[in-house]
């Protein structure tokens, strides 16, 4: 019985990595953007924007935010309190892939691969 409960964790454990294509972005999301938007993607209250329904989901501007962090409290005619968003500026390329690439895949519904140059090309567009 033990034996079953302990081959039934393990094999939770490998559907639980491998059920998005981007393991290395999932994995920046936990780490870095989670604790405030969520594992849904849905936000907090008027606090923190939510990110499944972001109007930047595919979109460049969305890499820039991330490097940059952003202070703007409406969004789609809903008031959020003034509260920042971080700015991330130590990504490689090849994180800001993985995780937006991450992000558009689980709340896009139009989602299309960034590669690595898409990313370099957008971060040399950022102000
Ligand atoms: C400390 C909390 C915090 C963390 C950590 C955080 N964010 Fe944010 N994020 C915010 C807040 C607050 C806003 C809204 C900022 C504003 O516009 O006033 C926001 C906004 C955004 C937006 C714009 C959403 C929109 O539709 O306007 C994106 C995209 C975003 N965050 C992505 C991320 C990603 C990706 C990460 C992880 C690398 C992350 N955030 C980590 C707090 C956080």
């Amino acid at each position: 019985m033990k034996n079953l409960i302990f081959i039934f964790l393990i094999s939770g454990m490998f559907i639980r990595c491998y059920d998005t294509p981007y393991v290395q972005g999932e994995r920046i999301y936990n780490m870095h953007c989670q604790n405030c938007h969520m594992d849904d993607g849905s936000g907090l209250e008027s606090l923190i924007k939510p990110l499944n329904s972001s109007d930047y989901l595919g979109k460049d501007e969305m890499i820039c935010i991330i490097q940059a962090g952003i202070l703007d409290t409406i969004i789609r005619g809903k008031d959020f309190l003034p509260k920042e968003m971080p700015s991330f500026e130590k990504f490689s390329p090849v994180e800001m892939a993985n995780l937006v690439n991450y992000i558009n895949n689980r709340w896009d519904k139009d989602f299309k691969e960034k590669t690595i140059i898409d990313i370099q090309r957008a971060i040399k567009s950022c102000r």
